[in-house]
């Protein structure tokens, strides 16, 4: 299968994604993205969960860590991803299987329901990630939860320009896919307003808790989701 631009681009960073969290301000997101996720998934039954995108293995690590997981699944579009999380956690039983899988074109290659569906900072890189949504739903046991991100349209300008395609959404359209794909919200959240740059300079205490508190402010001023720049969802089946 011809690959596309964007998933040869995740080709050549699997030894270098980890640094995008390396700074103290990122490292704070990334706890507060986590949470976000850990919070719906202790409403689950959590036994069998399934990680799409799984880039450098930052949310199978959390489900190591932090869930009762009996076996954990995941794919990427890019072989040098699966290879590096095949590596990272081959000493774990509960990472069941790690695979190459283009969710955007191909077909899922495990066939049970999951408990526990994550795509974080995935779905924007794909053009039909509405359809995706939809996909996904029914991989779903009938309390499952699937957590996701979208950018969203509305968000204060970038300062830089991303290396690869991006999708991106708006909170009214975001519901109404959901809605249309069989599902039902149940948050629609966002930790950061600022651009990603501020986060990647704050690397000392001083600087995150500045960050953190201006961000605090336009959170009070603007509510959580207005011009925020990542939304994070969890669903459900509509039953
Ligand atoms: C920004 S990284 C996020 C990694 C991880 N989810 C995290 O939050 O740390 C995006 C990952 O999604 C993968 N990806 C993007 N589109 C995909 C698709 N259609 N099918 C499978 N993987 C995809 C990329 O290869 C990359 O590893």
């Amino acid at each position: 299968m011809q690959k596309n631009r964007d998933q040869k681009h995740w080709e050549t960073v699997a030894h270098s994604y980890n640094a995008f969290w390396r700074s103290k301000a990122k490292q704070e997101l990334s706890k507060k993205e986590l949470n976000f996720i850990n919070s719906f998934l202790n409403k689950t039954k959590g036994r069998y969960i399934l990680d799409i995108g799984v880039g450098s293995g930052r949310i199978i690590d959390n489900y190591l860590k932090e869930s009762s997981a009996k076996e954990i699944y995941g794919v990427d579009w890019a072989k040098s991803m699966v290879e590096f999380c095949r590596n990272r956690f081959k000493n774990d039983r509960r990472v069941r299987s790690i695979k190459v899988c283009n969710i955007s074109s191909e077909k899922l290659p495990f066939n049970q329901k999951f408990d526990f569906i994550s795509a974080i900072r995935v779905l924007k890189y794909n053009s039909n990630w509405q359809a995706i949504i939809g996909n996904y739903i029914n991989k779903l046991t009938d309390n499952g939860v699937f957590v996701f991100t979208m950018p969203n349209k509305n968000s204060f300008l970038r300062f830089t320009k991303p290396e690869t395609s991006i999708y991106s959404t708006t909170r009214t359209e975001l519901e109404r896919t959901v809605r249309k794909q069989k599902g039902e919200i149940i948050k629609i959240t966002s930790f950061m307003k600022l651009p990603d740059v501020f986060y990647d300079i704050s690397d000392n205490s001083f600087y995150v808790s500045t960050l953190l508190q201006f961000e605090k402010i336009l959170r009070n001023i603007f509510g959580e989701t207005f011009l925020s720049r990542i939304f994070f969802i969890s669903i459900k089946p509509r039953l």
